[in-house]
């Protein structure tokens, strides 16, 4: 039987790309409302693939803001149900001319599928629409019972779908949630991730004079928005990495030995990491591995800073405004409100002279670390192993999926992050990227893991 699947997905695989082209081709950017209409009909061709695929009760569920898609399939009586999760939602895609190729036209290149979208996460949801039409097609039914549940605001932090689970709790039912929005430690190298990091931002806005102003004129008599923004953000990092908000690393669980251990197994060679990024040295808090510092250990990071005269040539000019976003990576027990709170606290107490400080709040989410030892997960580990040949790792990841955490506190599910992507795959930047290998073999895994799961549970 498993080599009907098999067959089913080798012979069909260019019609599968082309479709996989065509959900890629929508440019459903989540953050941008113009796109607005185009996330709609990003929406629109998913529910019909579901319902092509052999999926039934194929729904699209509006929210306060994007729509999820829902289908389902729920015929293996007696066996376990997987509630699938993805994102058909995208990330915007400027800089635009540093793509080699546009974001919207998919591109097959060195065994690679180049489009915005293609490994985060159109690609990877779309592999468990056509393991489902594989089983259906070949063998007429599914090994376990599956609701397949896509939204189109992860790439803007979730804001509308906490409250969706909550409401339908009794349609999302299910044993495990199983997400492919992850990605493996290296190529060939199968990667179950069993934790996340929460998440949370503000906009800092730095108000100085009324407008801007000459700088012999008045350049020294009063405070220079950008200086203090400087300043203001300067306070929030020690030389040596360490983040100097007061109580920040408070609610940090330490690493345990066991994962210390693991993660050294791995043997993650940070030399050639170092050449990867072209950077003369890698930079973190001191004491701590880099997948230590990326999985374990919380941040604070600039991700942009906007102040003053960006042209060509001079301008003697004093700055009256300057904004910083800034966004943190959270560990457990970090609470992104309880963050939130210290670093305004930080900044009332740090804010330059002569200015006036606003902060608003950005997306938010909860950390997430679950026992891997449970059999759901085990199952998929199993599943991997069969068709990649090599150990699964488990480790944690560094990104954040912000309704994981939701999930389990609402449905109090196992959660299953089975991830296909590579770090190297410019998730989120121009030429993202997703390797046709990983495309074939995770179809692969998926059906395994299928008939895994109902041996497991
Ligand atoms: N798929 C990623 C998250 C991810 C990537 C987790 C790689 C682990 C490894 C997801 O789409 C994502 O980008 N999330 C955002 C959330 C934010 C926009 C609220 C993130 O992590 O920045
Ligand atoms: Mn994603
Ligand atoms: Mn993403």
């Amino acid at each position: 039987m498993a080599t009907n699947f098999e067959q089913y997905l080798k012979h069909n695989r260019q019609k599968h790309l082309d479709e996989l082209f065509d959900f890629l081709r929508i440019p459903s950017i989540s953050s941008l409302s113009e796109h607005k209409e185009d996330v709609k009909t990003c929406a629109e061709w998913l529910a019909q693939s579901l319902m092509s695929a052999g999926l039934e009760n194929v729904k699209i569920m509006e929210t306060d803001g994007h729509p999820v898609v829902y289908g389902d399939w729920l015929h293996a009586e007696g066996k376990p149900t997987v509630l699938i999760y993805g994102h058909y939602d995208v990330q915007p895609v400027d800089p635009l001319h540093l793509w080699d190729t546009p974001p919207f036209e998919p591109t097959i290149s060195d065994e690679k599928l180049f489009a915005r979208g293609a490994s985060d996460d159109k690609g990877q949801v779309f592999m468990h629409v056509k393991a489902i039409e594989a089983l259906l097609q070949t063998t007429g039914a599914l090994p376990v019972n599956i609701k397949m549940m896509i939204e189109g605001e992860e790439e803007v932090g979730s804001p509308n779908l906490p409250i969706f689970v909550e409401n339908q709790k009794d349609l999302l039912a299910a044993d495990v949630i199983v997400i492919s929005d992850t990605g493996m430690i290296e190529k060939g190298k199968p990667t179950i991730c069993y934790g996340l990091r929460g998440l949370c931002g503000m906009q800092i806005n730095v108000k100085g004079t009324k407008g801007d102003l000459h700088s012999g004129l008045y350049g020294g008599g009063v405070q220079n928005a950008a200086h203090a923004i400087v300043e203001l953000l300067a306070s929030f990092r020690g030389k040596d990495g360490r983040i100097l908000v007061d109580g920040f690393y408070d609610k940090v669980v330490a690493i345990t030995d066991n994962e210390k251990k693991a993660y050294e197994a791995l043997h993650t060679d940070e030399e050639k990491l170092r050449q990867d990024l072209g950077v003369p040295k890698l930079f973190g808090e001191k004491g701590y591995t880099f997948n230590e510092r990326t999985w374990v250990r919380p941040t604070l990071e600039i991700n942009g800073v906007y102040s003053g005269f960006q042209g060509e040539g001079i301008k003697t000019v004093l700055p009256s405004e300057a904004a910083a976003k800034i966004t943190c990576r959270l560990v457990p027990d970090q609470d992104p409100d309880e963050i939130l709170a210290l670093i305004e606290k930080h900044i009332d107490a740090n804010k330059p002279e002569g200015v006036t400080v606003t902060v608003e709040h950005l997306d938010k989410g909860a950390p997430y670390v679950t026992p891997y030892d449970h059999p759901a997960i085990q199952a998929a580990g199993r599943a991997y192993e069969k068709v990649y040949n090599v150990p699964t790792s488990y480790t944690r990841g560094g990104g954040s999926i912000p309704i994981v955490a939701t999930f389990d506190q609402i449905l109090n599910l196992p959660v299953v992050l089975m991830g296909f992507g590579l770090p190297d795959e410019n998730f989120h930047a121009p030429n993202e990227h997703f390797h046709l290998e990983n495309f074939d073999k995770g179809l692969l895994t998926i059906c395994h893991y299928w008939y895994e799961l109902t041996d497991a549970m």
